[in-house]
């Protein structure tokens, strides 16, 4: 018996093709900006309007995902006693882990930061984003698995991190761990899977970071 045939809505590719020097031009100065990113250990408490984070997450959702689920969930903290509650649930677990979590050689790499286990910044910085990945979800109590949920949700947070630097703000990827707390901070399901601490505002005037370069295209690429 022939089966019913389904079908699903194209619909045409928005796409204007550029002239080869035009792209030159334009890879090159994204290049030259998206490089100025660097990551701020010192904010400011300066006012963000909501708009630019709204803006920056929906530039985030334009990330591929694995079957377009976009399994992921971005909490955005801006109320004072959530974001003490949590500078004190994080600053708990990175004095384990600086006393002792932590490998020598880890703390080693970790020297030229010259970061410990005081988080001011945590309260100091108008937004922290905590950014949460979804393996899975219960929809009318079923349970409705996700695909590729950390790499979907990894491509969203980089998408977020270079639209907010582009918008004129500063990040930092907090990750301490574990970072579960997040989820009895948050009230987030216990399968949402927290990720990063994302800290979003203005650097302090004297803001210094590390001086470090990066890579050299040849070292991290193999054309072939
Ligand atoms: C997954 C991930 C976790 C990170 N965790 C922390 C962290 O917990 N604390 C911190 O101060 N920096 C953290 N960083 C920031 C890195 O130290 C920083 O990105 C790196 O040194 C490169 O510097 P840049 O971002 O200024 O280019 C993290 C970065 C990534 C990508």
């Amino acid at each position: 018996m022939e089966q019913p045939k389904v079908k699903f809505p194209f619909i045409k590719l928005d796409f204007i093709e550029k002239q080869p020097l035009d792209m030159i031009q334009t890879s090159e100065q994204l290049k030259n900006k998206l490089c100025k990113r660097r990551t701020v250990r010192s904010f400011s408490d300066k006012h963000v309007d909501k708009k630019i984070i709204e803006n920056c997450l929906l530039a985030a959702s334009s990330a591929p995902s694995g079957a377009n689920k976009q399994p992921y969930q971005f909490v955005v903290i801006s109320n004072p006693a959530l974001k003490e509650k949590i500078k004190f649930a994080a600053e708990k677990e990175e004095k384990l882990f600086y006393e002792k979590r932590a490998s020598q050689t880890w703390l080693n790499d970790l020297k030229p930061f010259n970061t410990n286990d005081q988080k001011p910044y945590l309260t100091q910085a108008p937004y922290l984003i905590a950014v949460f990945a979804k393996p899975f979800d219960f929809i009318n109590d079923k349970k409705v698995k996700y695909y590729y949920p950390i790499e979907s949700t990894g491509l969203a947070t980089g998408t977020l991190i270079s639209a907010l630097h582009l918008s004129g703000l500063a990040t930092l990827t907090h990750t301490p761990s574990p970072l579960n707390f997040l989820n009895e901070i948050l009230g987030q399901p216990k399968q949402y899977k927290a990720l990063i601490l994302l800290v979003v505002g203005y650097p302090t005037k004297d803001t210094v970071v590390p001086d470090q370069g990066r890579k050299k295209l040849f070292e991290f690429t193999k054309f072939i």
